[in-house]
């Protein structure tokens, strides 16, 4: 049971993928409805309560199965099936992630505070600006190069949010474990790697033989 409860995110990465397929042209026509609902459903979250939501929401999986549908697609060429249903919300499930990160880092600020698992706190920092910049009225106003400068930072980011989920760190005096049960976080990000370095090589590749 301990098992599954800490890698909930990977049970609940299908359950959003297949509401995307059904409900995603209608996050992206109603983007605006879509966020304020969220966040009124996030902040509710954190005063109902309960079992089910303590499992999903407080323990951070579901911001977690939101965060990692936002950046596996990146592993796929643009116009591959599984991205093209992603790929129109992508910004916007970077959005609802952080939305669903308010009861997660409310139950758990004392710990973090305290100096165990601070970085969670690193992690949700450094996806400030990336999510600002999701929201579509600011990305207008930016120079597409400066955006796509900005989002690397995103690789920073999940990097802060692996150490996070992958392994437990105490600050003060300092100590770092892998998370009991944890491997299919590390499995995941190793094959996320592998993939992403073949990608970006075959890129080149297909960029050279071009010139
Ligand atoms: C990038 C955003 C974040 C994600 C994706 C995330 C996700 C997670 C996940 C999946 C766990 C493991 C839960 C389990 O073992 O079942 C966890 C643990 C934890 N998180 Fe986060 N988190 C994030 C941000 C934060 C923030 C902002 C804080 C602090 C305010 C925080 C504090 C903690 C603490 C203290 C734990 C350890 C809880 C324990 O083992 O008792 N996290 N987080």
């Amino acid at each position: 049971m301990d098992f599954i409860l800490r890698n909930l995110a990977f049970i609940i990465i299908p359950f959003v993928y297949m509401t995307l397929v059904f409900i995603g042209k209608y996050i992206v026509k109603y983007e605006w409805q879509f966020i304020v609902f969220a966040f009124v459903l996030s902040i509710a979250v954190f005063f109902i309560g309960g079992q089910f939501l303590e499992w999903n929401v407080f323990s951070g999986q579901f911001s977690f199965a939101l965060f990692l549908l936002v950046i596996l697609p990146g592993i796929f060429k643009r116009g591959n099936s599984f991205r093209s249903v992603i790929d129109p919300v992508r910004g916007d499930l970077a959005i609802y992630g952080f939305i669903y990160l308010i009861p997660h880092s409310l139950t758990n600020l004392e710990k973090a505070l305290g100096g165990f698992n601070t970085t969670g706190t690193l992690a949700a920092l450094l996806m400030v600006p990336l999510v600002v910049t999701s929201f579509k009225f600011v990305r207008v106003k930016m120079k597409p190069s400066s955006w796509v400068a900005l989002h690397k930072l995103s690789y920073v980011a999940y990097a802060a949010i692996y150490l996070h989920t992958g392994f437990d760190v105490w600050l003060n005096p300092f100590q770092i474990y892998l998370k009991m049960n944890s491997w299919p976080v590390h499995v995941v990000t190793l094959i996320y790697i592998i993939l992403k370095l073949r990608l970006v090589y075959m890129k080149k590749l297909e960029l050279k033989t071009q010139t």
